[in-house]
């Protein structure tokens, strides 16, 4: 049989892992696909420049519409990432019946519903394994793998880059920069990489994630974002005493009133699995009805784990190109007619535990105001850490940890609480959650 013909956008740090990875497995690939797979044009932006890989028999050009365009092209590999052009470009190249192959987690958050919309009407498929969690097959065992579940949460380390910073901050006290730096120069941070340490890149991920698990659309713009820049050594050492390891978690659950969506900063128990996830790893805990936790970790970033992911990918459009479209796994892993509008959770609905940080003059009746504010408002105390005041000051730091409580009491519990004029600065708060 011909070798199927594709067509790649892209030759960056995933688009060489890809070619990298193509080559040298050619063999391993070809006896599963069951067909060669053959690149037959590259869209770069630069032609000329040096690169991670030996692309040397791929015939290039500039003009990443001649690739979408190309009557010889059966699948089209988007490795360009970002909205425009790779919106424009993913459409047309659906418009012209080509299967499409994408890492980009931006494009199918906020675009995905139009694209597998359009994707549909024209029987072809749209894959995208690669945009989540790097080299870790998840959307594959979700969509596939707990088929059979009602998923009731999810809770990931979704980001590679973030994590990278917050064990080196941890473990080698490195600096939020220093660290920040070294992730870019191993081809792991966004383009712009406020978009990992603001919790976006996490927030697009955890967009697919949530869609697949409750069959509802992707809102990106309902899920709620806290990145990593305000975590203080001070809290993670606090944290640390307290058994707790502080993690960027995306979370997604099925409450009563509606779904949670949300990225932030974590405290979670130093002795569960994922509390251990290092370095540029990922790991995404899921909880199953039927079959209860199961977790799955492995690298979020870098050329050839996300490769291993598009190549994945590229093998199951092969495997699939005969097949009845009605007969296909559905893209958002429910059929297009039977996905839920289920309401999304404002973050103020949403209940989950605390840990506070204040520091108050240390005189009789100051912790009692705090925990009459707390008291007053359903908040229940699970711990209360006061510190010795630092050499020359008369302020204590003071740490609690509460239970599970809805949101909007905690924000005004910490404005009353903020009020006190014992209490002399803000209240750092960070969300804990127990994970079980
Ligand atoms: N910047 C992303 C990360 C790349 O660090 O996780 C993988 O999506």
């Amino acid at each position: 049989m011909n070798p199927v013909k594709v067509g790649l956008l892209g030759l960056g740090t995933v688009g060489c892992g890809t070619v990298s990875v193509l080559t040298r497995n050619s063999g391993e690939i070809n006896r599963r696909a069951g067909r060669g797979i053959e690149i037959v044009l590259a869209a770069v932006r630069e032609r000329r420049r040096s690169r991670r890989c030996d692309a040397g028999g791929i015939p290039l050009t500039a003009e990443p519409f001649e690739v979408v365009d190309d009557p010889r092209v059966e699948i089209v590999l988007e490795l360009i990432g970002g909205i425009e052009p790779a919106r424009e470009l993913v459409l047309k190249a659906i418009a012209n019946g080509k299967h499409v192959v994408t890492a980009n987690k931006a494009l199918i958050a906020l675009h995905g519903n139009e694209i597998f919309a359009r994707a549909q009407e024209r029987g072809v498929m749209v894959a995208f394994e690669a945009a989540v969690a790097g080299g870790i097959p998840i959307i594959k065992a979700i969509r596939e793998g707990l088929t059979g579940n009602t998923i009731q949460w999810l809770a990931g380390i979704i980001n590679g880059t973030g994590n990278f910073i917050l064990t080196e901050m941890r473990d080698e006290g490195r600096s939020f920069g220093e660290v920040l730096a070294e992730a870019q120069a191993l081809g792991y941070a966004e383009a712009d990489p406020r978009f990992d340490v603001d919790g976006i890149d996490a927030a697009h991920k955890l967009t697919i994630l949530a869609s697949i698990a409750f069959g509802i659309p992707l809102q990106f713009d309902k899920v709620y974002t806290e990145g990593i820049t305000q975590i203080t050594p001070e809290d993670v050492a606090y944290a640390g005493d307290l058994g707790y390891r502080i993690k960027h978690l995306g979370i997604a659950r099925r409450a009563s009133q509606g779904i949670e969506l949300r990225v932030h900063p974590t405290l979670i128990p130093h002795r569960r699995l994922i509390a251990n996830v290092d370095g540029v790893m990922n790991a995404v805990l899921i909880m199953g009805d039927a079959v209860g936790p199961t977790l799955y970790y492995g690298p979020g970033a870098g050329a050839e784990p996300t490769a291993s992911a598009v190549v994945a990918d590229l093998v199951d459009v092969v495997r699939a190109l005969t097949a009845d479209p009605e007969n296909r796994v559905p893209h958002l892993a429910f059929q297009p007619d039977a996905l839920s509008d289920t309401p999304v959770l404002p973050i103020e609905a949403v209940e989950t535990a605390y840990y506070l940080r204040l520091r108050a003059e240390d005189r009789p009746g100051v912790l009692a105001d705090i925990t009459r504010i707390l008291g007053d408002l359903n908040i229940s105390i699970e711990a209360i850490l006061q510190k010795e005041p630092a050499e020359g000051e008369i302020d204590v730091p003071i740490i609690l940890l509460t239970h599970k409580v809805v949101e909007q009491n905690m924000i005004q519990a910490i404005a009353r609480i903020e009020r006190l004029p014992a209490v002399r600065t803000k209240v750092a708060r960070i969300r804990l959650e127990t994970l079980k």
